[in-house]
């Protein structure tokens, strides 16, 4: 059961993401040549959309729990190095699928997410990938590579590894993909793997990965004001980790189709 204590330091941690993200926004506003008197103005017009939306507030997870469960993953892990869920897979990347990647990194709005970046050369990025700390996957979508998910920093001792991602062209965004792969992720990491910890470091202005994260139960684990230095910008640096336990509880669950064939058997009450 959770402590008031316990309760206290996770609306803290709530706090600072809503003071970040704000300060993200700000930034955007004097970015769009919004003055500092407008910025009210601007503040009374998000409440107008509150109002015109209703205030739902469902949490993220528990949209995310409705979304996926393990026992929708087709697990072709261990003949073919290979999970799905949907129309997206994911397994390791090959020599092949390296000049793709160099291409989607090519893009700003991509590569400027990363912080230390990927190499941009074609022979640099496959041995770094083949680096043993390293684990990393192209994302499918319907059979055609369109992204990036993987492990940076995989420390077996203790069980942990932080998570990198990218959906290749950014006219693909939005549309899902990253969330399935996430999800295909964390199921290696967890559930293959069996590591303890996946953590992500996210850039200031990436409310989209932050976002998605949490709907996976990522918690906040620390704010670096000002911590890297990208094309001659410095950025917040986020922390957010999700551990086993509170991943498994979430989406360790059969499929609908399972629960049905398990509750006609009789094994489920
Ligand atoms: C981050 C990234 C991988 C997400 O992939 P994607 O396929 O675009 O993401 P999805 O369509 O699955 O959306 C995931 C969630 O992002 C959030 N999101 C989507 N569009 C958004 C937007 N315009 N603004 C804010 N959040 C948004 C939503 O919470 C969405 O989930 P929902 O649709 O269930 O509400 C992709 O945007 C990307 O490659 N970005 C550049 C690289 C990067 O930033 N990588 C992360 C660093 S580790």
């Amino acid at each position: 059961m959770t402590t008031p204590d316990e309760l206290s330091v996770t609306q803290q941690q709530h706090d600072q993401m809503l003071r970040l993200v704000t300060r993200s926004f700000y930034r955007e506003l004097v970015n769009y040549g919004i003055t500092a008197g407008e910025v009210v103005t601007v503040a009374g017009h998000l409440l107008d959309n509150v109002v015109q939306n209703g205030t739902h507030t469902a949490g993220a997870t528990e949209y995310y729990n409705r979304l996926f469960t393990t026992g929708d993953i087709r697990d072709a892990w261990h003949d073919a190095a290979r999970l799905s869920v949907g129309k997206v897979s994911i397994s390791p990347v090959t020599d092949g699928q390296i000049p793709a990647i160099v291409g989607w990194m090519r893009t700003p709005a991509i590569r400027d997410n990363f912080y230390p970046p990927f190499p941009e050369a074609r022979d640099a990025l496959a041995a770094y990938f083949r680096t043993p700390s390293r684990r990393y996957f192209t994302i499918f979508h319907g059979g055609e590579p369109v992204g990036l998910i993987g492990a940076e920093n995989l420390d077996q001792a203790a069980e942990k590894l932080e998570m990198r991602k990218l959906v290749g062209d950014p006219r693909m965004h939005g549309e899902g993909i990253g969330k399935h792969a996430t999800f295909l992720f964390l199921y290696y990491a967890f559930v293959i793997l069996k590591f303890r910890k996946v953590y992500i470091y996210s850039l200031d202005i990436n409310v989209r990965n932050i976002n998605l994260n949490g709907g996976f139960g990522f918690e906040l684990e620390g704010v670096f004001y000002e911590d890297v230095l990208i094309r001659d910008a410095w950025r917040d640096v986020v922390r957010m980790a999700l551990t086993a336990p509170v991943w498994l509880e979430l989406f360790d669950r059969p499929s609908g189709a399972q629960r049905d064939a398990l509750l006609a058997a009789g094994s489920v009450v």
